[in-house]
């Protein structure tokens, strides 16, 4: 199923999909930004996780992760009320991150069962940086090195983005893959464009 209003921002960790949220919001009226991990109570514990204050099995990281995405999508005010209500939402990430970095660890096909059942959104922004220069940015920007921190693991997750896209390409998901060597405003002039058109 298609969730109309419904837009996903996805890419590599230091891809920029932080920025464009907060652009897109600033210039988009009736829009609501959100992100996963949620700052909701699962999300809290993600977080954690991510961090490596607590380690669990890669599959209860991926429960985990559809677990707030459940609440992301159908608590009050979550991101379905707010579609059927008109408003434009925006996620930084959604599923597509489950698909692209739970398979690193887990089988594809079970992370692909445990989220088949949530809704695509009306489309995806993909922000496809380079992965060196992803690595660059966010070594430039914390000093703490999260789980999913290194060239290898970034490489294979863009290549797991790649391989989802291609199989939900078949279930009608529509995917915008953007350069993300471009400029932020060039960026972003390519997503108002398209949802002006949509
Ligand atoms: P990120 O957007 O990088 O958050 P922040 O800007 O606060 O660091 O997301 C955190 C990490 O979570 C990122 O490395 C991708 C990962 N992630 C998953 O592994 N699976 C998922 O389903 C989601 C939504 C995120």
């Amino acid at each position: 199923m298609i969730l109309k209003n419904f837009i996903v921002l996805e890419g590599l960790d230091g891809s920029g999909t932080t920025t464009q949220l907060k652009e897109l919001a600033k210039n988009l009226e009736n829009s609501y930004a959100t992100c996963e991990p949620t700052d909701g109570h699962i999300g809290k514990l993600i977080k954690r996780i991510l961090k490596k204050e607590i380690c669990v099995d890669p599959l209860t990281l991926a429960y985990l992760f559809s677990a707030d995405r459940n609440e992301h999508l159908y608590s009050v005010e979550g991101i379905e009320e707010r579609c059927n209500n008109g408003q434009l939402v925006i996620s930084d990430r959604y599923l597509f991150s489950s698909l692209a970095y739970q398979s690193l660890y887990c089988d594809f096909e079970d992370i692909l069962l445990l989220n088949e059942k949530f809704p695509l959104p009306e489309i995806v922004f993909f922000i496809n940086t380079d992965p060196s220069l992803c690595l660059r940015r966010i070594q430039n920007r914390s000093q703490v090195n999260e789980i999913f921190d290194s060239l290898e693991i970034q490489k294979n997750v863009l290549s797991n983005y790649l391989k989802s896209f291609d199989l939900l390409k078949e279930k009608g998901l529509k995917i915008l893959n953007i350069d993300g060597s471009l400029t932020v405003e060039k960026i972003l002039e390519i997503e108002l464009s398209y949802i002006k058109n949509r």
